[in-house]
């Protein structure tokens, strides 16, 4: 009898998803890795925090400012982790109260292993001392990557950070970097926020297209507190089409994945705005549901990606991957839509189009996507 309680007790703390209480939508920010790598500094960092005020991005949902790897040089006599001087004179905690002065919130990066994938020192061995100087400088995000570690499982190595930071007196969005490689939906909701299920995206069609496959394996795994992530944006980083960017942008605010921009922002299009800053697009990412909607048809490059939202509505895209116009239908009762009238709205062009009870077919241009919203009549 007491084996069994035993057991029964292991099993309820194994499944017990991490309850820090953030990421009950997916988180929006912006990240300085896929544009500027390790060319980073103070002036980027505080001029991205004014532009992401000033622009309106902070008011239509992105509060976090997310500093990746190369941010960091060196340990204290102490361990304590030390910023680069040359590129950040005045410190992370100067960083991070200017973000919170802002009505913003500021993350950082780490890693798994002896250092960085940069060759900069990593959290390993390290991590209650990192955690609290997390909480001293006021860090509200903390990627967590997986270069430089000891081999053992990041089953065992991801853990001890989170403890971690459970220890210490600020909650900290957890995101979980091991690229996929121990199949992590499987147990990411036990340990973080997020986890990436794949190597890193590259600003190109392809690239973006087979990671959201991968990730689209996963994902039932997915829901509030945990989410897949598929990487961050490229969008506005030049190597896709505008119809290539919002096909990116609309497939990963509707599998609910982070939204965490990845271009110059102190520099963007109005093309690169208009994407990022679409509320109807953003508010199917942040639908309160949480459920990561999927690819649900497939015939030769002509797919149908959606999934229900609150309310009984439902979203869908008609994707075109291919070189061609193509007819792309999408039939209500195959894809599981319950029975009934819809209002059908054309999200990107913030238009509704009319209402339909049985299906809803489009022709849609080669390498992009019609997003569309399905709401009782
Ligand atoms: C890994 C991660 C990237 C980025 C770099 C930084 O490749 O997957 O997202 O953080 O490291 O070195």
């Amino acid at each position: 009898m007491k084996m069994i309680l035993m057991a029964l007790l292991a099993l309820i703390i194994f499944v017990s998803p991490l309850d820090n209480g953030v990421g009950l939508t997916p988180p929006m920010g912006w990240n300085s890795w896929n544009k500027f790598g390790c060319m980073i500094n103070e002036k980027l960092i505080m001029s991205t925090i004014d532009t992401i005020v000033s622009s309106g991005l902070a008011e239509a949902g992105y509060t976090y400012v997310n500093i990746d790897d190369c941010w960091q040089k060196s340990r204290d006599e102490n361990g304590k982790i030390q910023p680069n001087p040359n590129s950040f004179p005045n410190g992370m905690k100067v960083m991070a109260d200017y973000a919170h002065s802002k009505g913003l919130k500021f993350g950082l990066y780490s890693d798994a292993g002896y250092s960085t994938c940069c060759n900069l020192p990593g959290s390993l061995g390290y991590e209650e001392i990192d955690a609290k100087t997390y909480e001293e400088w006021g860090i509200d995000y903390l990627k967590y990557d997986n270069c430089n570690s000891d081999g053992s499982s990041p089953k065992i190595r991801y853990p001890v950070m989170r403890d971690a930071l459970l220890k210490i007196n600020r909650t900290i969005y957890y995101s979980m970097c091991e690229w996929g490689i121990e199949e992590p939906a499987k147990w990411g909701k036990e340990v973080a926020n997020s986890w990436r299920n794949t190597g890193d995206i590259e600003d190109n069609w392809n690239s973006m297209l087979n990671i959201i496959d991968s990730n689209n394996y996963w994902a039932e795994y997915a829901g509030p507190g945990g989410w897949n992530d598929p990487d961050m944006l490229e969008v506005g980083n030049g190597g896709m089409t505008y119809e290539e960017y919002k096909v990116h942008f609309g497939l990963w605010s509707l599998v609910k994945a982070p939204l965490l921009i990845g271009c110059d922002i102190t520099n963007m299009s109005e093309e690169t705005f208009k994407i990022l800053s679409n509320e109807e697009v953003i508010a199917v990412n942040q639908d309160p549901l949480g459920v990561q909607g999927k690819k649900l048809d497939s015939v030769d490059g002509k797919e149908v990606w959606g999934g229900p939202l609150a309310n009984d509505s439902f979203v869908l895209m008609l994707l075109n991957r291919g070189e061609s116009p193509a007819d792309i239908e999408a039939n209500f009762e195959k894809l599981g839509i319950k029975k009934g009238d819809y209002v059908v709205r054309d999200l990107w062009e913030k238009k509704d189009i009319g209402v339909f009870s049985e299906s809803f077919k489009e022709s849609v241009e080669p390498h992009s996507g019609i997003l569309i919203k399905l709401s009782p009549k």
